[in-house]
C-alpha cells in the first residue's frame, strides 16, 4: 500500500501535503529513536562491513521504491551504522551532539528553505541574522560599528578573515585595490603569522588567496602550547628587516588538539607595533565565553576579526559559524551588486541583502539555531553546559596526572585532554582501535613525535563515573 507521502511533492497549504509532512516528520523521528537502545557511539562494524551493507542498497530505480521501502533501508541499513554524537562514548573530535531545540530549528530552516542572499528570499530570516550578529558583537565586546556574517564553518570564517584583512592591508598601506586588480606585483612579500598548532584553514586561505602556503609562517609555541611571544617578535622583526610585509597575525583561542589559548593582548601589541591586523580564531574556545571560565579567553574584542563556531562547544548542529568584524566595512571585500538579486535601489529603501557580506550566494538560515537556543536556555543554561564540559576535562586530567600508567603533557584550559598510556605508540594505536570495536570512539593525534590519544569532552551527559570507567578499560587493554 502506498503511503500518503508518496502522493505528495512539496510542503504546501493543501491538506494532503500537510498530512504528508506531518507523517514524514513523525515517522522519521520514530525511526531515529528506534535506531539505538543503548549509549554506545557506533555499531562497531568494520569499514568493509559498512561499505558492503551500503553497497547492497538499490539507488535510482525506474519507478521509485516509494516512501515505505526507502525508509525500510534507512531504518535497517543506514541508521544503525550512523555515528551517535550524543553518546558519552564519543569524544574524538570537536564534533558535538545537537541540542534538542536546535534539531527543531533545523526542521524550520529546512521546511521554509529560506536563503540569506536577499531580503525577498528570507524576510524574517534576514532580520534574525542581522539581530543575532548585533547581539553577538555585544557579547564579544565589539563596538556598534562592528558587523559579521554566518558562514559554513570555522574554515570559511578564517578564510574570509584572511581575505578581508589582506584587502584592507593592501588598500591602507599601498592604496592597492585587490578586488579590482588582484594581487600586487610584489605579492610574495606578504606574510601571515599563526601558531604552529593553528588550524590548517590558514594554509587553505593562503592558497585560495593566491599567496601560497609559503606565505604562512607558523610560530613556535611555549610549554603551554601558546604562541611564544618573544619568538614571534623576533621572527616578525627579522622578516620585516628582510623586506617581507607581515599583514596579519592569528591568535588561536582554543587549539584543535589541546584547547590552548594564545595571549591575545600580547599579540595585539605585536600587531600594532608592526602595522599588522589581528584575527582571533575562536572556533573552539568561543563557547567558553558563556562559561564560568570566560576569563581564560582574554579580551577577544582586541582582535579585528573573530571566528566563532556554534557547531563545537555551543552544541548546535552543523553547519553554524560566524565571522565577526570590528569594522563593518571590512566585509566590503565581498560586496558585489547583481541586477537579478541585490539591486542598490532596493537597499536604499531599507531592504537588507546579506549576499554582499559573504563569499557564498545561496546561504542557510543558521542564525535561527543560535536565536532559538540562546532564547530558550539563557546564559545559565549555557553556563551549565560549558562548565560541565570544561570541568570534565579538568577531572580527567587530574585523575590521570596521579596515575603512573598515563602521561598528559598539558593541563587543559577548555574541554580537551591529550594523553598517552605508557608503553609506546603501538600500544596507544591499539587501544584506540580496540575501543572503536566496542563502540567507544576516542581521538588520536601526534605530539612531539609521539602518538597520543585525545578526549574532546563536549557531551553534557558525560559523568565522572563514565570517565572512571574509561580509564579502567584503557588500562586493561
Ligand atoms: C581551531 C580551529 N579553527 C578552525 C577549525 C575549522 O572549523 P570547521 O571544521 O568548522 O571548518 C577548527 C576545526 O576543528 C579548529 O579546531
Amino acid at each position: 500500500m502506498k503511503s500518503v507521502i508518496d502522493n505528495a511533492t512539496i510542503l504546501s497549504d493543501r491538506e494532503s501535503d500537510r498530512n504528508a509532512f506531518r507523517k514524514a516528520v513523525e515517522e522519521t523521528a520514530e525511526a531515529i529513536l528506534e535506531s539505538f537502545d543503548d549509549e554506545s557511539a557506533f555499531s562497531g562494524r568494520s569499514p568493509h562491513e559498512v561499505r558492503e551493507r551500503i553497497g547492497s542498497l538499490p539507488f535510482l530505480s525506474e519507478t521509485g521504491d516509494g516512501w515505505d521501502r526507502m525508509m525500510e533501508s534507512v531504518r535497517n541499513i543506514i541508521l544503525p551504522d550512523m555515528l551517535r554524537t550524543w553518546s558519552p562514548s564519543y569524544m574524538p573530535h570537536l564534533h558535538s551532539p545537537a541540542l534538542i531545540e536546535s534539531i527543531a530549528s533545523e526542521l524550520i530552516i529546512t521546511a521554509f528553505n529560506s536563503s540569506m542572499d536577499s531580503w525577498d528570499q528570507g524576510p524574517a530570516a534576514t532580520e534574525i541574522e542581522v539581530r543575532t550578529i548585533k547581539e553577538l558583537c555585544r557579547l564579544f565586546g565589539y563596538p556598534e560599528e562592528a558587523d559579521g556574517v554566518f558562514t559554513s564553518g570555522g574554515s570559511q570564517s578564517n578564510i574570509s578573515a584572511c581575505i578581508v584583512l589582506r584587502d584592507r592591508f593592501l588598500s591602507k598601506c599601498h592604496g592597492w585595490d585587490a578586488k579590482k586588480n588582484g594581487l600586487p606585483p610584489d605579492f610574495r612579500k606578504l606574510r601571515l603569522y599563526v601558531s604552529e598548532l593553528s588550524h590548517f584553514s590558514f594554509e587553505k586561505a593562503a592558497h585560495l588567496m593566491g599567496l601560497g602556503y609559503e606565505s604562512v609562517i607558523r610560530l613556535p609555541v611555549d610549554t603551554k602550547c601558546r604562541i611564544d611571544i618573544a619568538e614571534a617578535e623576533r621572527i616578525i622583526s627579522k622578516d620585516k628587516a628582510d623586506g617581507y610585509e607581515p599583514f596579519m597575525i592569528a591568535a588561536t583561542i582554543g587549539t584543535t588538539d589541546f584547547g590552548s589559548i594564545d595571549d591575545i593582548s600580547r599579540l595585539r601589541d605585536i600587531a600594532d607595533s608592526n602595522g599588522m591586523y589581528l584575527h582571533a580564531d575562536a572556533a573552539y574556545g568561543s563557547g567558553a565565553i558563556l562559561s564560568s571560565y570566560s576569563g581564560r579567553l582574554g579580551n577577544l574584542s582586541l582582535a579585528d576579526t573573530i571566528t566563532i563556531d556554534f557547531h563545537k562547544m555551543f552544541l548546535l548542529p552543523i553547519s553554524c559559524s560566524v565571522l565577526l568584524v570590528k569594522d563593518a566595512t571590512l566585509l566590503d571585500s565581498f560586496m558585489l551588486h547583481a541586477d537579478y538579486l541585490n539591486r542598490e535601489e532596493d537597499e536604499e529603501e531599507g531592504y537588507i541583502n546579506l549576499v554582499g557580506k559573504s563569499m557564498q550566494t545561496t546561504r542557510r538560515f543558521d542564525a535561527l539555531k543560535v536565536y532559538m537556543s540562546f532564547r530558550m536556555r539563557g546564559r545559565d543554561g549555557f553556563r551549565s553546559i560549558m562548565d560541565t564540559s570544561i570541568g570534565n576535562a579538568e577531572y580527567f586530567y587530574h585523575r590521570i596526572q596521579n596515575d603512573s600508567a598515563f602521561y598528559a603533557p598539558i593541563e587543559p584550559e577548555l574541554s580537551s585532554v591529550v594523553f598517552a598510556l605508557e608503553g609506546g605508540d603501538e600500544r596507544n594505536r591499539h587501544i584506540r582501535k580496540a575501543l572503536l570495536k566496542d563502540g567507544i570512539v576516542i581521538g588520536q593525534t601526534v605530539f612531539q613525535g609521539r602518538v597520543m590519544l585525545k578526549f574532546t569532552l563536549l557531551n553534557p551527559h558525560l559523568t565522572h563515573e563514565h570517565i572512571d570507567e574509561l580509564i579502567r578499560r584503557m588500562k586493561t587493554i
